[in-house]
């Protein structure tokens, strides 16, 4: 079908071999919970916005999700073969129109337009993957940038961002910060000197903490005022900073906060490369960028258990959230849930990528499928082929669901993958 098309938000758009964008998930763009006032997203969205308002952020909320593989991957130098470009990864509109896969998508447009030195971002994202409490295919995340200009300051540049990084409130958390020295596998960039890369490495991490703090402060007192007794609720909160890769930052970060007795990854981030300024027009400039999960931070601030709650349209969850507060999730009710297993033998000559598995069980059962996992793995001794069992979990968060409901899912999720991975 040459001339086949797809919409997406009102829009056409040509189809191709890299087309795997469904219905389903198209249609949850013109969702936009970020932008709901007395949504858990947006309610985060505007909490963050309003603690680096005065620190000159100006924030972006209206970017349309569907970007150029130049926009989400080129501009930010991602190798050729890295696996996020991958369609087992990402919801592609055609070969060259995709979902964007982070909000790092806009950040050479922000560069470009922005006319404040510091800017936000937040934006509905899509990212085929597993099916469980923590991962949807589509989420929202938060982009923060911070530049300075040569131009301006000159020879004054240093003097400027260390009076900026004296300017950061203390964030009230304690952080261990190993700083590491500057390596190979993150180095310092040629284009800055040591002292630029150490106090924007610095700026960032500061202004990361004081975000940090004031959501957790926030999320601690929801959950003593829920009445958890967790000690950790009553000592310090926690952070400590960790090395990490991304190819448009260098050196890069990740943040963790301790959180009822475990480390969580909250936010990557790092001193933006050259590159990516210079192919934005702005090469006189340098900058730090950082990217946080709304959805992850909201699970923890607001006390919800499923991350398809987001999405709910019941007002048992909608009426619960009031603008610009925190408040904890009470559940209405736990409709109990069933799982049905599905084994097969794979085509080992073509393995199937659980991804592409997921989407077909997703495209069937929506959110009714709270989790997907590989429960067994079988070689024959013998022929040497391969089976696997996959669990579903089917449950809803809204009402009970019949037997006879979940035995006609699980009908339709067999045949589906007997016909599209035949062996
Ligand atoms: N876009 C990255 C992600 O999705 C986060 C990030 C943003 C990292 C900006 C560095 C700088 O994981």
């Amino acid at each position: 079908s040459g001339n086949a098309t797809i919409t997406v938000l009102g829009k056409e758009y040509p189809t191709d071999d890299f087309t795997n964008l469904p219905n389903s998930i198209a249609n949850l763009t013109s969702r936009k919970l970020h932008l709901q006032p007395s949504h858990p997203i947006g309610i985060l969205r505007s909490l963050i916005e309003s603690r680096l308002k005065d620190l000159g952020f100006t924030s972006y909320n209206d970017f349309k999700p569907v970007v150029s593989t130049y926009e989400n991957f080129d501009a930010l130098g991602f190798p050729e073969d890295h696996p996020g470009r991958s369609k087992t990864d990402t919801y592609y509109i055609n070969e060259k129109t995709l979902l964007r896969t982070h909000t790092s998508a806009h950040e050479s447009e922000c560069f470009q337009t922005c006319e404040t030195p510091g800017y936000l971002i937040s934006a509905d994202v899509y990212r085929r993957d597993t099916i469980d409490r923590t991962h949807y295919p589509a989420f929202h995340q938060m982009e923060g940038a911070r530049v300075w200009s040569r131009t301006e300051h000159g020879d004054n540049l240093a003097k400027v961002i260390q009076e900026d990084l004296e300017s950061i409130p203390d964030s009230g958390i304690i952080v261990s910060d190993p700083d590491p020295p500057f390596h190979e596998g993150n180095p310092r960039q040629p284009t800055m000197s040591e002292l630029e890369t150490e106090l924007i490495g610095k700026h960032l991490k500061k202004t990361i903490e004081l975000l940090m703090g004031h959501v957790f402060h926030q999320a601690r007192e929801a959950a003593i005022k829920a009445g958890s007794t967790d000690p950790d609720l009553f000592s310090p909160i926690k952070a400590r900073w960790i090395e990490a890769y991304f190819p448009w930052t260098s050196p890069s970060w990740e943040i963790e906060i301790w959180w009822k007795g475990e480390w969580l990854e909250m936010c990557g981030c790092g001193v933006v490369k050259h590159e990516v300024l210079s192919g934005a027009g702005v090469g006189d400039k340098i900058g730090w960028a950082f990217g946080i999960g709304l959805e992850r931070t909201a699970m923890i601030l607001f006390g919800v258990p499923d991350i398809r709650l987001f999405w709910s349209e019941d007002e048992r969850f909608l009426s619960q959230f009031k603008p610009n507060t925190v408040s904890t999730f009470k559940p209405y009710s736990k409709y109990p849930g069933t799982f049905r297993d599905v084994a097969f033998w794979c085509d080992m000559a073509k393995e199937v990528h659980i991804n592409d598995l997921m989407e077909v069980v997703r495209s069937i059962g929506g959110d009714l499928v709270e989790n997907v996992s590989l429960i067994d793995e079988f070689v024959h001794p013998k022929t040497k082929q391969k089976s696997q069992c996959y669990r579903i979990n089917y449950q809803s968060m809204d009402r009970s669901l019949t037997n006879a409901e979940i035995n006609d899912l699980q009908d339709a999720v067999v045949s589906s993958l007997s016909t599209q991975f035949p062996i």
